[in-house]
């Protein structure tokens, strides 16, 4: 096919003219593709499916029943804009009641169709060309791509294990902190499940307040914390002074399709995020808006999931160390983040964490997601489909059946 007249026209920021041919696929594609192809080739054998990264359950029923009533309303209808009342005094609720954190709904708090938009946007009210965003890897990589968008750089702060998976904030050079503008921390944070320490939040905000950076904190699995009661950000002194915390529907609430989720903290950072915005969407549906109030209203909701998700994670962590894996019941998320095996007894040696995802889903029909960007690691996710506890065991029976056989070195 020849090319378009417009090909020379892409921006560089997506390829430049070699948008679309570079034939490259995201780690998530090759995946995906792996998958279908072990379906096909082996359909005798149940897909083992540790990949995904989204709740397994429908959202709760009064989020439902809530939604269903407010379809039908004639006031529900226009463009949202900012964002109603209704939903910003309920995420102020859940901050009160979940944290102690006191906001006012009506200037600290903005909500957004979803977080992932969030790291779309921050980026665009801070990053000029030529400044830094501090990122941790492995990570979500959104306001990073964002700020290289924008004609930033990111610098990357390694999550290693010997750091105890928390960012070594005295190793930045200081021409890249002269340059830094935005330091992006995610806790509990995904992939590696830690979860954060009043301390290290200390340490951060004392950190911004002395380079005169902005700290967005991402809170998309606040709810999922393990080994402490879930916390925020908001929570420590001096942190509104400093930046925001962004919050999600998604996990914590089994609500990944619906598109909610909001930023909150100093309220002139909230502000410039809500006029930025503003100028390139026109909020979520207003009865979505409602429905999410209700189930931020319900205590119980987020309770049961972490509940849930906690049982999970104990039988997998039991079943992947009898079989020869070295993991820890991590902090939080419902994502277990367990060094790669250099090798299988007897089979094949790995160069890196990908090798042996590829290998396992392509010969055992056991998917997990690779990481090789600070150490090699494997990500086994607990949210697979499972219709009851028993049904569960079952699962951790056959992977225990499939891994046994195969005794990692590592
Ligand atoms: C760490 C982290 N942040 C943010 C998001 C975005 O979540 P959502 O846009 O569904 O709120 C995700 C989703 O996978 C995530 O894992």
């Amino acid at each position: 096919m020849s090319d378009p007249y417009f090909q020379q026209l892409f921006a560089d920021r997506i390829g430049g003219a070699n948008y679309g041919k570079d034939g490259a696929l995201y780690k998530f594609e090759k995946i995906k593709r792996a998958k279908r192809k072990a379906l096909a080739e082996h359909p005798e054998r149940t897909l083992l499916d540790f990949g995904i990264g989204e709740n397994d359950e429908m959202a709760p029923e009064v989020v439902r029943k809530v939604m269903a009533e407010e379809i039908n309303k004639p006031e529900n209808r226009g463009y949202a804009d900012n964002g109603i009342l209704e939903f910003k005094e309920a995420a102020a609720r859940f901050m009160q009641r979940e944290f102690g954190v006191t906001l006012n709904p009506a200037t600290e708090i903005n909500h957004d169709i979803g977080s992932k938009p969030v790291y779309a946007k921050l980026p665009g009210c801070f990053i000029n060309p030529g400044d830094v965003t501090l990122m941790t890897v492995p990570g979500y990589p959104v306001a990073g791509n964002f700020t290289k968008f924008y004609g930033g750089t990111v610098h990357n702060l390694p999550l290693l294990k010997e750091n105890d998976f928390l960012p070594d904030l005295d190793s930045i050079p200081g021409d890249v902190l002269e340059r830094a503008k935005l330091i992006v921390l995610n806790f509990p944070n995904s992939p590696t499940g830690k979860t954060a320490t009043t301390e290290f939040y200390e340490k951060a905000i004392e950190f911004a307040k002395k380079n005169e950076i902005v700290v967005v904190q991402d809170a998309a699995h606040a709810m999922l914390s393990f080994d402490q009661e879930p916390t925020s950000f908001l929570a420590v002194p001096g942190a509104k002074d400093v930046g925001v915390e962004v919050h999600s529907m998604s996990k914590g609430f089994d609500m990944i399709g619906w598109r909610i989720g909001w930023v909150c903290g100093n309220e002139r950072i909230v502000s410039a995020f809500a006029d930025f915005k503003d100028n390139g969407d026109s909020g979520q549906f207003m009865a979505i808006q409602k429905a999410a109030a209700a189930g931020l209203d319900d205590a119980s909701i987020p309770k049961e999931i972490r509940t849930k998700y906690r049982r999970r994670m104990e039988k997998l962590v039991a079943t992947l160390t009898e079989c020869g894996f070295d993991c820890q019941m991590p902090g939080g998320t419902y994502f277990l983040y367990t060094p790669a095996p250099k090798a299988f007894e007897g089979g094949p040696e790995f160069k890196s964490a990908e090798e042996v995802s590829q290998f396992l889903i392509t010969d055992h029909s056991i998917c997990t997601v690779p990481w090789d960007d600070a150490g090699s690691f494997l990500r086994f996710s607990v949210t697979y489909v499972a219709a009851d506890e028993a049904a569960e065991d079952d699962l951790m029976a056959e992977t225990a059946a499939r891994l046994t056989e195969l005794s990692p070195v590592f």
